[in-house]
């Protein structure tokens, strides 16, 4: 009884211990995302601003690359955070894993140096190969590419070794079929070439084929393990879902990659194929909502750890109006004519990225905190009534929706008055972007991303101090689950 409520990697079990490296790294690049994202929306107010020194393009380039990167950490560390559980096995090749996590760790911090004191090179190869290859959200330099797919071949083979020396469960199933299409996907974007829309072609390959069909996946893994472990849904409920939501996602998201291919370049039958199948996206998604309401229902809320499942009952809902909702607005071709590249791109890319996936991310963060020191107790009558992690995510929330607003109001009038009106002319896109609208925008979107930096500052104060000193354990679940 005494080790609980101490912080202490004794708790853990080996694939714990590295996940939990790995997690803590995600939320320390989640604050330099942010940092960057500020310092980028001040350069849309004041243009001056760090002139020069660090050029918007360079801010953009880190705050949209340290999002991917936090993301991906985040799933890793919940990979391994479940690994052991799940297979009921040791993490096979844990000193290999470990290695990689410090070479791939080394390998960020130099790509983000680079970035910030190198920031661009002449038009050449070694550009590419040594500086940034100059492809947004994935504009690493082709040396870290080959790095990154080297730990990913480390990080497949310590999850599939694992669960094959173990027990092979649904989940883990879907999770190496998926981990297997989402490494061999980051092969499509480091190729080169010189026709922009072949590159932009293979590039969305990536981005796409990543945020909506094989992290959809992946997070559906991690958030169907957390139903099991904070709540004792049954295994078999969950799995049963689970294939439902991977049918659905890929019969959809795959095609739906066609939504992208409208403008450049690719030929027109991509109009009726993006259109079409991009519109049905939404419905795994709404199948997810339904997922996590019945579960919570037949449960009545009782939980091992609250914020954990307060930050996945989020996700549901984040995902369903971030991805589902703001992405199905702007879908249709006939609409995303007028919409394409303007401000409300923006607004669907922030609420989707943090509802469906920041989201998750944080409630792996809870179990990991309550697991580190000592599965202590997590749910209600929390000392302080538990503030902080309510104030940090209603404050997290709150700075989301008022950026995301405002950005779909700035978009808004830029399809009407740059693009409907003006007519997508040079002197349109000038009118739209002093429009008292836009303007007024941008400076809402600065004061929440405030909002949403304050929330960030209490959510890091409370993962290193909940549940410490708590003599409690973990409030025990019936569970017939694992
Ligand atoms: C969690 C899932 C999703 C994430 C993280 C996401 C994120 C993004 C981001 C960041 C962009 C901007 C890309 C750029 O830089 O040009 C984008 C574009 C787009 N998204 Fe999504 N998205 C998701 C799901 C969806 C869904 C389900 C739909 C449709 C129902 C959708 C429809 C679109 C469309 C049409 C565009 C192109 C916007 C344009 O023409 O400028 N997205 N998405
Ligand atoms: C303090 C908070 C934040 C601020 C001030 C901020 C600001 C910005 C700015 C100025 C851009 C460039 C937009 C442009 O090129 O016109 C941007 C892009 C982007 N940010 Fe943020 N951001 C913040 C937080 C976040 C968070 C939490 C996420 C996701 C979880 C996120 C995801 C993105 C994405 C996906 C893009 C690319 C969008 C696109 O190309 O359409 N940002 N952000
Ligand atoms: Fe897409």
């Amino acid at each position: 009884m005494s080790a609980l409520g101490v912080f202490s990697t004794a708790n853990l079990n080996g694939g714990q211990k590295l996940g939990l490296k790995y997690l803590i790294v995600s939320l320390a690049l989640f604050g330099a995302q942010i940092l960057f994202g500020l310092l980028a929306g001040l350069q849309f107010l004041m243009p001056d601003f760090l002139f020069g020194v660090v050029d918007f393009s360079v801010n953009r380039t880190l705050h949209v690359n340290a999002l991917v990167v936090w993301l991906l950490y985040g799933f890793i560390g919940g990979v391994y955070f479940m690994l052991e559980d799940e297979a009921k096995h040791p993490v096979v090749g844990l000193g290999l894993g470990n290695l990689i996590f410090w070479v791939l760790t080394a390998a960020v911090v130099v790509v983000v140096l680079v970035y910030l004191l190198v920031q661009v090179g002449p038009g050449e190869m070694s550009t590419i190969w040594f500086i940034n290859e100059g492809r947004e959200y994935i504009e690493a330099p082709r040396w870290a590419d080959i790095g990154i797919v080297v730990s990913m071949l480390v990080f497949f083979f310590n999850v599939v070794a694992t669960f094959s020396k173990g027990r092979y469960t649904g989940i883990a199933g879907v999770l190496v079929l998926d981990l297997m299409a989402l490494a061999g996907l980051y092969l499509a974007g480091m190729t080169y070439t010189p026709n922009i829309s072949m590159d932009q072609f293979w590039w969305w390959w990536v981005i796409h084929l990543w945020v909506e069909a094989t992290w959809e996946v992946l997070v559906g893994c991690i958030m169907a393990y957390m139903l099991i472990e904070t709540m004792g849904v049954r295994r078999k409920i969950v799995e049963t879902w689970l294939y439902i939501e991977v049918a659905l996602m890929f019969g959809s998201g795959i095609l739906g990659l066609g939504h992208h291919y409208f403008w450049i370049g690719t030929p027109e039958y991509w109009l009726t194929i993006g259109g079409f199948f991009s519109a049905l996206e939404p419905v795994p998604l709404v199948a997810m909502v339904v997922h996590a309401l019945f579960d919570s229902g037949v449960h009545r809320m009782k939980n091992s750890n609250h914020p954990a499942l307060g930050w996945t009952i989020s996700q549901a809902a984040g995902n369903f109006f971030g991805a589902g909702v703001f992405g199905f607005m702007h879908t249709l071709p006939q609409i995303n004519l007028y919409t394409h590249g303007t401000q409300w791109s923006a607004s669907h890319g922030h609420l989707a990225f943090f509802g469906a996936y920041s989201t998750a991310v944080i409630g792996f963060f809870y179990l990991a905190a309550q697991k580190s020191r000592g599965n202590v107790w997590m749910s209600g009558n929390l000392p302080g009534n538990g503030w902080k992690w309510k104030w940090g995510m209603a404050l997290l929330w709150i700075g989301m929706i008022g950026m995301t607003m405002a950005l779909l109001i700035a978009g808004y009038e830029q399809s009407q008055i740059e693009r409907a009106i003006e007519g997508s002319t040079w002197m349109g896109y000038f009118a739209a972007q002093g429009h008292p609208w836009f303007t007024q925008a941008m400076n809402w979107r600065q004061i929440s991303g405030y909002g949403f930096l304050l929330g960030y500052v209490l959510l890091v104060w409370d993962l290193l101090t909940i549940g410490k000193g708590e003599t409690r354990p973990a409030e025990v679940i019936n569970s017939e689950a694992h």
